[in-house]
C-alpha cells in the first residue's frame, strides 16, 4: 500500500493543510464565546497551558503515529501495536463523522452570511439577532418555519467539500489551503484593528486581559481542554491521516510547533475581535452564549466600518474557507479509512458519506431554534436529561469522544507503541528531538492523568455547554 499512497506535494503545502484543518470554526466561532464565559484573561492562560502541555504533545504523537504506519486510523493501531487499540480508531472515525454532520451545517450558515452581506446587509445591520434566528427558521413573532434556504446552503457547502475530497490530497486539499490560509490571516488583522478601535471596546479588551479567577471553575478547565483538542483537530482520525501523507524527510516536531502556534494565534485574534465587539455593541447578555455570539456581534463591527459591507462579505468568505479546509480534513479522515479498510471506491464513498452527514446535520440546524428536537444525555449530576439535539451532538463529540479518543492515543503511544519509537520516528529526518524526555513524561503520565481526571469530573459535575 505504501507505494501508491498519496503524499503532500510540498512542505508548506502540508503545514498549511494541517493548519487549515486546525484553524476553523472552532477558532473563530467557538473560541471567543468560550473565552468570554471562562473569564477572559484566565481562560486565555488556561487555554495556552492546555495547548502547550497537552495539545502539542498529542498532535506530535498523532503525526508520528500516522507517518510511521502510513495508513488510515484504524489500520494504524493494528499495524503499529495492538489490534485491541483499534477501538480508538473506530471512535475517531465515528467522532469525525458526527462532527462533520454539524460542522457542514455551520459552514452552510457561514455561506448564508456571505450571501446575506452581499445581498441584504442593511437587513443584518437593522436586527442582527433577528436575522440570525430567522436564518434558523425562528421568526420575530415566535413562529417557526422550515429553514430550507439555510439547509440548501449547507448542502452546497457539503458538495464543495465532496468535490475537493474526490480530487484528492495534493491537487485538492493542498491547493485549496495554500491560497485560503494566508488570506484569512491578513483579514483577521484588518478586523482586529477595527474591532479594538470601536467606541466602547475598551472594557472588552480589559476583560480579555483581566485575571478574575473567581469566574474560573472546574468547568473552565474542561472547556479549555475540550476547546484546545477540538481547535487543534486532535483526538480524531485527522492528524494521523494527515501524518500518513508526510514524507520521512519532514521535521514533524517543528511542524507541530508551527501548526499549534498558528492555530492559537488565530483563536486569540478572533477572541480580541469578537469579545470587544460584543462589549461595544449589544452587550453579552443579549446575544447569549450559543452559536450566535460571533455571527451576531460582528454585524456591528462591519456596520461601523468604512466599506464594512465589503469587509463583511470578505470576512465570511474567509471564514468559509477556514471552515471548508477543516471540514475537508474531517471528510478525508473518514474517506481514507473507508476506502482503505473496505476497499471502497473513493468517489462513490465520498458522495455517499457526505450525503448521509448532510442529512443528519439537518436535524442540527432545525433543532437550534425552530423545532424542539431533543437528544438524550446522561451524567451523574443531572441523571438523564433531554437537551436540544444540537447541544447533545456537541457534548458527545467535544466532551466525550474527543477526550476518550485522545486518551486512547496517549495510552497507545505511551504504553504500547512506546515513546522511544515515536521519538525515533520524529527524528527520522536526522534532527535530534531536544524535548524527547519531556515529551515522554507527558505522553506516559501527565496527559493520560489529566484527560482522565477531566473526563471523570465532567461526568460527576454534569455538563454545561459554553
Ligand atoms: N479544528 C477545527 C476547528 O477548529 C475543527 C476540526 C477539524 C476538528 N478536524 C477536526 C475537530 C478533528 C476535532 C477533530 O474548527
Amino acid at each position: 500500500m505504501e507505494k501508491n499512497r498519496a503524499q503532500w506535494g510540498s512542505k508548506i503545502g502540508f503545514i498549511l493543510a494541517a493548519a487549515g484543518s486546525a484553524v476553523g470554526l472552532g477558532n473563530i466561532w467557538k473560541f471567543p464565546g468560550r473565552a468570554y464565559e471562562g473569564g477572559g484573561g484566565c481562560f486565555l492562560l488556561i487555554y495556552l497551558g492546555m495547548v502547550v502541555l497537552l495539545g502539542a504533545p498529542l498532535m506530535l504523537s498523532e503525526l508520528s503515529v500516522g507517518r510511521a504506519s502510513q495508513t488510515n486510523i484504524v489500520g494504524t493501531f493494528r499495524k503499529l501495536g495492538h489490534p485491541c487499540f483499534s477501538w480508538v480508531g473506530w471512535m475517531g472515525v465515528t467522532g469525525a463523522f458526527i462532527i462533520t454532520c454539524y460542522y457542514s451545517h455551520v459552514g452552510g450558515w457561514v455561506l448564508r452570511y456571505v450571501v446575506g452581506y452581499a445581498a441584504e446587509a442593511p437587513k443584518i445591520y437593522g436586527d442582527s439577532l433577528g436575522y440570525f434566528y430567522e436564518m434558523l427558521g425562528l421568526h420575530a413573532d415566535g413562529a417557526a418555519s422550515f429553514p430550507w434556504l439555510t439547509l440548501l446552503f449547507a448542502g452546497i457547502f457539503m458538495a464543495v467539500n465532496a468535490v475537493v475530497i474526490i480530487r484528492g490530497v495534493e491537487s485538492g486539499i493542498e491547493k485549496f489551503n495554500k491560497v485560503g490560509m494566508p488570506a484569512l490571516f491578513i483579514l483577521l488583522l484588518v478586523l482586529l484593528t477595527r474591532a479594538v478601535t470601536l467606541e466602547g471596546a475598551k472594557p472588552g479588551i480589559e476583560y480579555m486581559v483581566s485575571l478574575d479567577w473567581s469566574k474560573v471553575t472546574f468547568d473552565t478547565f474542561l472547556a479549555a481542554l475540550g476547546q484546545a483538542f477540538y481547535s487543534l483537530s486532535i483526538g480524531m482520525a485527522i492528524m494521523i491521516t494527515y501524518g500518513s501523507y508526510l514524507p520521512r524527510t519532514e521535521n514533524i516536531a517543528r511542524n507541530t510547533g508551527l501548526i499549534c502556534a498558528m492555530d492559537t494565534l488565530v483563536a486569540v485574534l478572533a477572541g480580541f475581535i469578537v469579545v470587544p465587539a460584543v462589549f461595544a455593541t449589544l452587550g453579552a447578555e443579549q446575544i447569549g452564549k450559543g452559536g450566535g455570539f460571533a455571527f451576531v456581534s460582528l454585524a456591528k463591527v462591519f456596520q461601523q466600518m468604512p466599506g464594512g459591507t465589503f469587509f463583511g462579505v470578505l470576512f465570511y468568505l474567509l471564514l468559509l474557507f477556514a471552515a471548508l479546509t477543516s471540514c475537508m480534513s474531517l471528510v478525508e479522515g473518514i474517506v481514507a479509512f473507508l476506502t482503505e479498510h473496505f476497499a471502497w471506491p473513493r468517489k462513490a464513498t465520498t458522495i455517499a458519506v457526505c450525503a448521509a452527514m448532510f442529512a443528519i446535520g439537518c436535524l442540527y440546524t432545525c433543532s437550534q431554534a425552530a423545532y424542539p428536537i431533543k437528544g438524550v444525555w446522561f451524567d451523574a449530576a443531572n441523571g438523564v436529561s433531554f437537551p436540544a439535539f444540537c447541544d447533545a451532538m456537541e457534548f458527545l463529540t467535544d466532551r466525550i469522544m474527543i477526550p476518550v479518543c485522545a486518551l486512547g492515543s496517549c495510552l497507545f503511544v505511551g504504553w504500547v507503541w512506546k515513546p522511544e519509537k515515536a521519538v525515533a520516528e520524529i527524528e527520522q529526518n536526522g534532527v535530534r528531538f531536544a524535548l524527547a524526555k519531556v515529551y515522554t513524561v507527558i505522553i506516559k503520565y501527565v496527559a493520560p492523568v489529566a484527560i482522565l481526571t477531566i473526563l471523570v469530573m465532567s461526568f460527576a459535575t454534569g455538563m454545561t455547554l459554553s
